[in-house]
């Protein structure tokens, strides 16, 4: 129901392009998949937003811009020692983990908090209900695992389209960690939004049911939820964390649940 809500919301906004006439099934299927049209290059300016498919794989365009997830940007903050000083990575660190440390990212977005929990050994499951920006991650993260120091990490990263208030309280597994990033009211005008982000800001739909996701989170019974928010935003559905890690724009909120 609630997907059939989203398409409705594309139809007219959003098309699928293909560039070339080789990815034309997958274009196919991908414009059924999100209830789209799909168009070719000369119909493309009919619509304000537009995803083109192609050799470079998928990106999201506008008359203004273009944005494709892109982790080898992300490369330098992947090293041992650089992950170290990453605040999510603190944040998200557990005492005895499991040999391989289990992670749901329940916002996924454009996968870049994953990116860094894969990057310092957790197995991350990743939930998007956005299915153009699942669209555009699970393209992102195929394109990473040809690049050499990103494969390996990659592969640590599974991805679904689904609601996490759904999908967290039917896990088939016990995570260690559950990592919460929903939009919070207002982020849209925020500095914090990068260039980069701003069409994908066209796409995300603030969080509607904090209490459920955060239910949800506490239900899947993980060790420990982290829970990012600007410094001085309030707390997730008003619950108070154990601490908060706090940087300079942002606050990760830890909630503990089993040591
Ligand atoms: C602020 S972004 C997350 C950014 C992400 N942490 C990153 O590193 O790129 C929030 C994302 O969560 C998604 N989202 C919000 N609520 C969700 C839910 N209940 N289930 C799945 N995805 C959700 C939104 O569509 C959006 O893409």
């Amino acid at each position: 129901m609630e997907d059939q809500k989203q398409n409705a919301a594309y139809s007219g906004r959003l098309a699928v392009v293909v560039e070339d006439e080789s990815f034309e099934e997958e274009a196919i299927r991908l414009a059924e998949h999100l209830g789209t049209l799909l168009v070719d290059q000369s119909r493309a300016d009919d619509f304000p937003l537009r995803l083109v498919l192609g050799e470079r794989g998928l990106f999201l365009q506008d008359n203004d811009m273009q944005m494709q997830g892109d982790f080898t940007q992300m490369q330098k903050r992947l090293t041992p020692a650089n992950l170290k000083s990453e605040m999510l990575v603190r944040a998200a660190r557990i005492k005895n983990p499991q040999t391989t440390p289990v992670a749901v990212d329940a916002t996924a977005g454009m996968g870049e908090d994953s990116l860094l929990l894969a990057a310092c050994g957790f197995e991350v499951f990743l939930y998007e209900y956005d299915p153009v920006i699942a669209a555009l991650l699970q393209d992102t993260i195929r394109r990473s695992k040809e690049v050499h120091g990103l494969g390996q990490i990659t592969q640590r990263m599974h991805l679904k389209e689904a609601d996490s208030v759904t999908a967290l309280s039917d896990l088939p597994f016990l995570p260690d960690v559950v990592i919460l990033d929903p939009m919070f009211p207002g982020r849209q005008k925020s500095g914090l939004v990068k260039k980069k982000f701003q069409l994908i800001h066209q796409l995300e739909r603030p969080c509607e049911n904090e209490r459920d996701l955060l239910e949800a989170a506490i239900k899947a019974g993980p060790r420990k939820i982290v829970i990012k928010r600007p410094l001085k935003g309030p707390y997730l559905a008003g619950i108070r964390p154990a601490y908060s890690l706090e940087g300079k724009k942002i606050r990760y909120d830890c909630i503990i649940l089993r040591v």
